[in-house]
């Protein structure tokens, strides 16, 4: 399974924030915005990824990320010329994909509840075809919108419905077998001219391939791509991490819980930050003790088989 973070566009909804740096660069409370998603990603046992941004935007991810070494994992990075939509990530990442399943994020999507990550690591496992993720929301008509029947499979979908068929918002991340590389080179613009995710998923919908799976209310899925909801966001994740002393999408310890990298390796990236709280994060994980008992909260389910390197 490889994955692919969407992180391009001009980000005119959060001017002029976004005049003069890429949104998924802008933190969320106390990380940059990317972190999120990529944290989805590397839960799910994915360790190669590539990330489209702008031509502009590019070296500014990778200053950030590097190759990904530094966590265990490997990251390359495509350009997208124009915001032509989200399935042109799949054609710009053609040879990325090559035979395998991808899994395509947009780098503004966060999710967080207890479970997700076996949700996730699920929805892989059994992945066929295309695999959706549906979440309820109060104002579904922002969003690409999947009804379901009784049995949960999808009857419709509809990107920004006047009125939509359900309550089920579709996320920002997608589960797709390599087909969808072709099919997204047949989509046509939208009236808002650009390609549209929800008639790639359609397509998949017409010939019976589309698999939902429903995130339950006790999941937080947000969307950062306004001042309100980055706001919201911030807040959100500033909540949680107070009050439980975990962090959130905190990259480093994921891939050291993951077994990617070590003990050592976290000193040193904790050393190098120490004189702030997420480098004294870093340095308290390295020294704690008995972390099985951190298993659940942290990724949600216990990850005996990766705890190996202990
Ligand atoms: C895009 C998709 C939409 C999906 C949403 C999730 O919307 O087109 O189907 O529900 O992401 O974040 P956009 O960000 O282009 O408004």
């Amino acid at each position: 399974m490889k994955g692919i973070i969407l992180a391009g566009g001009s980000g005119t909804r959060l001017s002029p924030s976004t005049l003069s740096i890429n949104k998924h660069l802008i933190p969320v409370y106390d990380k940059p915005m990317i972190y999120y998603p990529l944290s989805v990603l590397m839960l799910g046992g994915i360790k190669e990824v590539l990330i489209i941004s702008t031509p502009h935007d590019v070296s500014r991810f990778k200053d950030l990320l590097g190759n990904g070494e530094s966590l265990g994992i490997s990251i390359s990075y495509l350009s997208q010329e124009d915001p032509n939509g989200i399935p042109e990530a799949l054609v710009i990442g053609e040879h990325f994909i090559g035979k395998d399943d991808v899994t395509l994020m947009l780098g503004d999507n966060i999710f967080y509840g207890q479970g997700f990550t076996t949700l996730f690591r699920k929805a892989i496992k059994n992945h066929e075809h295309a695999t959706i993720f549906g979440y309820r929301v109060k104002d579904p008509e922002r969003f690409g919108v999947a009804e379901f029947n009784e049995r949960k499979k999808v009857v419709s979908l509809e990107e920004k419905p006047d009125d939509p068929k359900s309550d089920f918002a579709v996320t920002g991340l997608y589960i797709y077998d390599h087909h969808a590389v072709e099919i997204a080179k047949h989509l046509e613009p939208s009236e808002r001219g650009e390609l549209e995710i929800t008639d790639l998923n359609k397509e998949y919908l017409k010939m019976n391939k589309l698999n939902v799976e429903l995130l339950g209310r006790g999941f937080a899925w947000m969307d950062a791509g306004t001042h309100e909801s980055l706001f919201e966001a911030s807040e959100f994740v500033k909540n949680i991490q107070q009050r439980q002393g975990f962090k959130l999408a905190c990259l480093e310890e994921i891939s050291y819980y993951m077994g990617y990298i070590n003990k050592d390796d976290l000193i040193d990236m904790g050393n190098s930050m120490a004189k702030n709280d997420y480098g004294r994060y870093l340095l308290d994980i390295a020294n704690r003790k008995h972390i099985e008992q951190y298993w659940d909260d942290l990724v949600g389910h216990p990850m005996l088989e990766v705890m190996s390197h202990e």
